[in-house]
């Protein structure tokens, strides 16, 4: 049998897509180490007959030992229709989490690390709870972005692919009723206007989430100045989002040529498009895939220090140790985990 990890592919891959992204990462002595590292991680996840996933901002060498990599929405239907007994699961803490809601007792769900992250942390429960108490009628519309208490305390999840399709959804079949969608003020923003829902009926929780909020509107228009002739491919989680959004209804002329984009549909559009360049408003680890699936197209990253801390907290020797030792499962009490799946349920039949 032949071996599927070659250094040679590996060595290129690394420096020629994502060099400038991780500047003197991808050493030689660095890669052969990744190399023997992501063969014994193939070998042990036949043995132990995983699935291993990972999220377009994970490492390039997590997504290359990865046998799906993609967005929160994407990743989620890929571990619902999966029958392995076992998950690994390489992205930041609710996403091992919501797998889990997913697949229940069906699959284990591991991860390499436990990644916070920003968006999460900044979710007040006690907030919640009292916006239900004062509007017991009402409806919560909460971002995946969100631990499984709040999930499980909520009607509808939605992820940064069908926020505005949940949005109208959840108004369309509860007309008249409050709504409060939580945690990411842009994303909030962005799908009400795109839904066109009443605003005066949603409450806009005033999260965000920090890698995202450098995005703001000065990095873009220092981007539009580099690169005049590019598309842009914005994250609606980004400081600029709302912004961006009245640019675009304004026709401003740069931004006929901007959209909102989860991660996945990032690939798909520069793929589709016509455009040969394209400014990349999200955390740095999609260029990685953007170059190698659009191989034929130029990516520029919007901001040079768009990078999440917590994704990278995840890396192929951690994975290696967790795939060894089975550590750390995503455990989640069975009640928080049913009320999370109802609401993970919902959102996946509106596709
Ligand atoms: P996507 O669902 O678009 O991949 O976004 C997830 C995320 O964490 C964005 O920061
Ligand atoms: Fe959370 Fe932001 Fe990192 Fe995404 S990029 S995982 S929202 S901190």
């Amino acid at each position: 049998m032949t071996d599927p990890i070659q250094f040679d592919d590996w060595y290129d891959k690394f420096n020629r897509f994502s060099g400038d992204l991780y500047p003197g990462r991808y050493t030689r002595d660095f890669v052969r180490d990744l190399v023997e590292q992501g063969r014994e991680v193939a070998a042990l996840a036949k043995q132990k007959d995983s699935v291993i996933v990972a999220h377009n901002y994970q490492y390039p060498e997590l997504q290359e030992a990865a046998v799906e990599v993609g967005d929160s929405l994407g990743l989620s239907q890929f571990v619902g229709r999966q029958s392995k007994p076992r998950v690994d699961f390489c992205g930041v803490w609710f996403m091992g989490e919501t797998a889990k809601t997913i697949v229940g007792d069906r699959a284990r769900v591991y991860m390499p690390a436990q990644p916070g992250c920003s968006l999460v942390q900044s979710i007040d429960h006690a907030r919640i709870e009292s916006w239900r108490r004062q509007n017991p009628d009402g409806l919560i519309i909460s971002y995946v972005n969100t631990d499984a208490r709040t999930k499980a305390m909520s009607d509808y999840v939605c992820t940064s692919r069908n926020a505005a399709q949940v949005v109208r959804h959840a108004a369309d079949h509860n007309p008249g009723k409050r709504m409060l969608f939580l945690p990411d003020k842009y994303l909030g923003a962005v799908s009400l206007a795109q839904s066109k829902v009443d605003a005066d009926l949603v409450d806009l929780y005033d999260g965000g989430c920090h890698v995202h909020a450098k995005i703001g509107e000065s990095a873009l228009d220092e981007a539009y100045e580099r690169h005049p002739e590019a598309e842009l491919l914005i994250h609606p989680e980004c400081g600029c989002a709302s912004t961006c959004l009245a640019k675009i209804m304004n026709h401003e002329s740069e931004f006929s040529r901007a959209f909102y984009l989860s991660t996945e549909q990032m690939i798909h559009h520069a793929a589709a498009s016509e455009a040969r360049e394209f400014i990349v408003g999200t955390e740095m680890g999609m260029l990685y895939r953007l170059r190698k699936d659009v191989p034929h197209k130029i990516f520029h990253p919007v901001h040079p220090e768009a990078m999440c801390e917590y994704m990278k907290e995840n890396d192929l020797a951690k994975l290696l140790y967790s795939l060894r030792h089975d550590e750390i499962e995503v455990l989640i009490d069975e009640p928080t985990r049913r009320k999370a799946q109802a609401a993970i349920d919902r959102m996946l039949t509106i596709q």
